[in-house]
């Protein structure tokens, strides 16, 4: 398969710039990414790329995913619904640190290496690491014939069309979709009912749409970035399924706008960060509709009893007066609710970033794809 690159992907359209431009193309990388790979006979997904059968998915034990930066988070979102839906083992390790650490490879295992590029060294490295130990890895790549996606020589590709923002949008967010898709196909050849299957596809289908939705509820966003834009660090805040998004939140405004930004686990910040909170630190806290809601109220009080401002990024109905600030987004499939809850962290460090002036595409100390060391 190839994607076709034509000169206008690379051109603006009238966006002050390619970040903007590339998080509003995020419902329509996602339909490209759903493409032909909804079962809806079956309820399950259609990966052909990975080049496994039933046989060969049941006998998989557990699943890693390799990746650095905002690949690394998005692997944790997908190790997340892996566990979740299939009941398996899965974790995230960034690729840089797997591949200096001896690890032990498991030949039960299926590997799954993240990278928008294709060229990330570390990222490689891992591959190159794993397949002379005889560990079974696929590749989960935006560019086609990139390096990660010729080594791995099965996987799947996300057809985000070319990123050009250094702050990867619209690739992370195919990659988290792209591992739910796997993780409802290796559910659905274990325990997974066809009833839970069905709601999955559902829910993955109505993703796009869900996605303009909070899309078109950028201005009032941009206005929640604008009032605390001179924050002295904020804290992003979540809990089991949101935490990798929290992660994400929190690299995004580091990325872009150099504010400190720090994630934590809800449940954790008693024990140390709760003496950093003040008037001047927010929390940035993601408070999804599901059986966790009354512990993220709890989570939410313990902050503002120590007179931290709030913001909530929600789809549940919230007591009223609790938080400062309040980012709706619209109801999902509970599992896919890290996959919606990152879009409005990407608009709010965009926008704080934009009202800080600084240099939206090209961060100071970055690069878009780390090719050394
Ligand atoms: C760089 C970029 C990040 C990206 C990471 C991994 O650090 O600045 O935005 O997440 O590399 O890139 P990859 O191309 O492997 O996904």
């Amino acid at each position: 398969t190839t994607v076709d690159v034509d000169d206008t992907d690379f051109q603006l359209d009238g966006y002050d710039n390619f970040m903007h431009k590339e998080m509003h193309e995020q419902p329509e990388a996602i339909r490209r990414a759903l493409l032909g790979r909804l079962d809806e006979r079956f309820s399950t997904a259609r990966l052909g790329g990975i080049n496994l059968d039933a046989r060969a998915l049941r006998a998989v034990r557990s699943v890693k995913f390799l990746g650095c930066g905002s690949a690394y988070y998005a692997g944790q979102i997908g190790a997340n619904l892996v566990e979740e839906l299939a009941r398996l083992p899965a974790d995230a390790e960034p690729a840089s640190e797997f591949r200096y650490r001896n690890p032990v490879i498991d030949g039960d295992t299926l590997y799954v290496a993240v990278s928008q590029s294709g060229e990330t060294a570390d990222t490689l490295a891992a591959v190159r690491e794993l397949q002379r130990k005889g560990g079974q890895v696929i590749g989960v790549v935006n560019v086609v014939g990139s390096a990660i996606a010729r080594e791995c020589g099965h996987g799947v590709l996300l057809h985000s069309g070319p990123e050009v923002s250094v702050a990867s949008t619209k690739a992370v967010t195919s990659m988290s979709f792209s591992f739910a898709l796997l993780a409802l196909l290796l559910g659905r050849v274990r325990d997974l009912s066809v009833a839970n299957g069905t709601r999955l596809v559902n829910g993955l289908a109505a993703l796009p749409e869900l996605l303009a939705e909070i899309l078109a509820t950028e201005d009032q966003i941009a206005k929640v970035a604008d009032r605390f834009h001179e924050a002295r660090g904020m804290f992003f805040i979540g809990r089991v399924r949101c935490w990798p998004a929290a992660r994400e939140g929190a690299q995004k405004l580091k990325e872009i706008s150099y504010v400190h930004a720090e994630a934590y686990q809800a449940s954790e910040l008693k024990h140390g960060p709760l003496a950093l909170i003040d008037e001047t630190m927010p929390s940035v806290v993601l408070v999804p509709d599901d059986e966790l809601l009354a512990k993220n109220v709890g989570t939410i009080e313990q902050i503002k009893a120590r007179g931290g401002p709030v913001i909530a990024v929600t789809n549940a109905d919230l007591p009223a007066g609790l938080v400062d600030a309040e980012i709706r987004v619209p109801h999902a499939t509970p599992e896919l609710d890290p996959i919606l809850l990152t879009i409005p962290l990407q608009l709010f460090a965009y926008h704080l970033a934009l009202r800080l002036g600084r240099d939206i595409d090209k961060p100071r100390n970055l690069a878009k794809s780390v090719t050394v060391e």
